[in-house]
C-alpha cells in the first residue's frame, strides 16, 4: 500500500529540488503517494492565507511532510509560514545533522555534528510592537516547558544514535533569566542521563570554536535563534546550504525540510543543488521505517558526490539540477 505524504514545493528553488527528490525516492521504488500544497505568497493569492488551512489538515492526516523552502517578505508583509508551520503542528525539534561528504570541498574533512534547535519560542515569538514612534520591543519568550523537552530530545537522540557528548549554546552571562533558565533546564535533565556528557558553552565562543575545532563537538543544544545561524555556521563547515538536510519534529508529527531557503539569486535556471533536499528525504525514510530505501539512495549521492564527476555549481561543477539528479538516479 502507498504511504500518503504531504508535499509542500514551496517556492523559488523549490519546486526544482522537490521535483528532483521525488524523482529519486520514485527511481528508488519507495510507495508514496504525495499530497502537493502551496505555501506563502502563492498561497495568500490562491486561498487568501499563506498556510491554507487546508494543508495543515494534510499534514495532521499523514503525520510527515516533505517541504521544499518558501519565501519570506523582508521586513513587511506576512509572517513567516515556517515558523507558522512549526508554531501549529508543534514541531518542536529541529534536527539538522551536519557531516562532512566525500568529494565536497571544505575546510575540514571529517566533521559530524548534530545541531538540536527549539522550534517554537524565543525570539521567533512573533511578538513585536512600537511601544512609542522610533522604539519598538521584540519579546524574547523561553518557557520551562520548552527547554526541558528540547534538552530531553536532545539527550534521547544522543542515547538512540549513540552519541557520547550534549553541549548546551547559550548566552546566559547577559540574558540571566531566560538563557539561564534554558541552561538550568538543561543541567535537570542532563541529570537523567549519567551514561552522556553534558557541558555548555557561551554562544559567541562556541561560534569561534566550531570554525578552529568542529571535532570536539557531538550534539548542540541551542534556542531558536542561536541554532538558526549556528545550522548555517555549520553548514558552511561541510561544503554550504546546498548539501545539508533537517527536520522538524514533534510528538505526533514531522515536516523534513532542508536548511537552505528559496535562494531568489539563482531561482528558475536549474542550477540549484538538490542534495541538501535528497538528504532530507533519507532522514525522512528512516522517520518512516524505509531504512533500506534510505541507505540506497545516501549510497547514491555519497558515491556522485566522491565521484566529482557531476557536481553542481555550488560545488565547483557545471552540472544543473537535471544532471546531477539523472545521474544519483543512474547511480541507485
Ligand atoms: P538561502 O538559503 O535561500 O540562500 C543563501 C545562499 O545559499 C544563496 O547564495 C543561495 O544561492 C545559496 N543556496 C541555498 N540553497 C542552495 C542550493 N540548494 N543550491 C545551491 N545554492 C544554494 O538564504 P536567504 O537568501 O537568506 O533566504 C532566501 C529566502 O528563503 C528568504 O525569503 C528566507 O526567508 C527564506 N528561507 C526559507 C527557509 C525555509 O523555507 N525553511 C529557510 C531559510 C530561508
Amino acid at each position: 500500500m502507498k504511504r500518503k505524504i504531504t508535499l509542500i514545493p514551496g517556492d523559488g528553488i523549490g519546486p526544482e529540488v522537490t521535483g528532483a527528490t521525488v524523482s529519486v525516492l520514485r527511481a528508488a521504488g519507495v510507495q508514496i503517494e504525495w499530497e502537493p500544497f502551496v505555501v506563502g505568497a502563492e498561497a495568500l493569492t490562491k486561498y487568501g492565507d499563506p498556510l491554507p488551512a487546508d494543508l495543515i489538515e494534510s499534514i495532521k492526516r499523514n503525520k510527515v511532510a516533505l517541504k521544499g523552502p518558501a519565501t519570506t517578505p523582508v521586513g513587511t508583509g506576512f509572517v513567516s509560514s515556517n515558523v507558522r508551520l512549526r508554531k501549529a503542528l508543534d514541531l518542536y525539534a529541529n534536527l539538522r545533522p551536519i557531516k562532512s561528504l566525500k568529494g565536497v570541498k571544505s575546510r575540514y574533512e571529517d566533521v559530524d555534528l548534530i545541531v538540536v534547535r527549539e522550534n517554537t519560542e524565543d525570539l521567533y515569538s512573533g511578538l513585536e510592537h512600537e511601544v512609542v514612534p522610533g522604539v519598538v520591543e521584540s519579546l524574547k519568550i523561553i518557557t520551562d516547558r520548552a527547554s526541558r523537552r528540547i534538552a530531553r530530545f536532545a539527550f534521547e537522540y544522543a542515547r538512540r544514535e549513540a552519541r557520547k557528548k550534549v553541549t548546551a549554546i547559550h548566552k546566559a552571562n547577559i540574558m540571566k533569566m531566560s538563557d539561564g533558565l534554558f541552561l538550568n533546564c538543561f543541567r535537570e535533565v542532563a541529570k537523567d542521563y549519567p551514561e552522556i556528557l553534558a557541558d555548555d558553552l557561551i554562544v559567541d565562543n562556541a561560534c569561534m570554536q566550531l570554525v578552529m575545532n568542529p571535532n570536539q563537538f557531538d550534539v548542540l543544544l541551542l534556542e531558536n535563534l542561536y541554532g538558526d545561524i549556528i545550522s548555517d555556521l555549520g553548514a558552511g563547515l561541510v561544503g554550504g546550504l546546498g548539501v545539508v538536510p533537517g527536520a522538524n519534529i514533534g510528538d505526533e508529527m514531522a515536516v523534513f525540510e532542508a536548511v537552505h531557503g528559496s535562494a531568489p539569486n539563482i531561482a528558475g535556471r536549474g542550477i540549484a543543488n538538490p542534495t541538501a533536499l535528497i538528504q532530507t528525504s533519507v532522514l525522512m525514510l528512516k522517520h518512516i521505517d524505509e531504512r533500506e530505501a534510505a541507505d540506497r539512495i545516501q549510497a547514491a549521492i555519497e558515491k556522485i558526490l566522491a565521484e566529482g564527476q557531476v557536481l553542481t555549481r555550488d560545488l565547483g561543477g557545471q552540472a544543473t539540477t537535471i544532471e546531477f539528479t539523472e545521474a544519483v538516479i543512474r547511480s541507485l
